[in-house]
């Protein structure tokens, strides 16, 4: 099967809120496999890193200590097409304009305290999945629903 690995992060304002079991619920319920799960501080090396591409804009630094406040839960989760299906389950980063019906659409309102990252691309997906996880930490298993949630076509790519 011709799958992907897209890198979530539930952060640390999703969860104090209480929204991790609600936030793996919806994933699971899509159809996406988890593979890894783990709660950790984000340190600063790992943030200059994850948010290389956010260096020197001005909500940098409180971007870096808000994600410092306390532990995030990072996942992995594979499927087909995993990365583009995630982010439209997680909604656009403005909590505020993400659409009803996505995570960030159903439960927040901030640009900032937006729940949970999404990998955005399959270059981001590979980088991350390096910065947040070790080889050993990574399940391959068999699901045995996946008969029921992808045709035997699709199994087959
Ligand atoms: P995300 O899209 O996961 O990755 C970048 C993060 O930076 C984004 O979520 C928000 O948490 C944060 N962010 C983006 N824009 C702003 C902003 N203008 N002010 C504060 N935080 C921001």
């Amino acid at each position: 099967m011709n799958t992907q690995h897209s890198v979530v992060l539930v952060k640390p304002d999703g969860l104090q809120r209480g929204l991790v079991g609600e936030i793996i619920s919806r994933f699971e319920r899509k159809g996406l496999k988890l593979v890894a799960i783990k709660m950790m501080n984000l340190t600063d090396q790992i943030l200059d890193e994850w948010y290389a591409h956010h260096q020197g804009k001005p909500f940098f630094p409180r971007l870096k200590s808000f994600m410092q406040v306390a532990p995030n839960v990072a996942m992995l989760w594979e499927g087909v097409d995993c990365i583009d299906t995630v982010r439209k389950l997680t909604g656009v980063t403005k909590g505020r304009e993400a659409e009803a019906g996505s995570i960030r659409g159903d439960f927040s309102m901030s640009q900032q305290l937006n729940l949970i990252h999404a990998s955005d691309s399959a270059e981001a997906a590979v980088k991350e999945e390096k910065l947040i996880f070790t080889s050993d930490e990574i399940f391959a298993y068999q699901k045995d629903s996946e008969v029921f949630i992808y045709s035997e076509e699709e199994r087959s790519q």
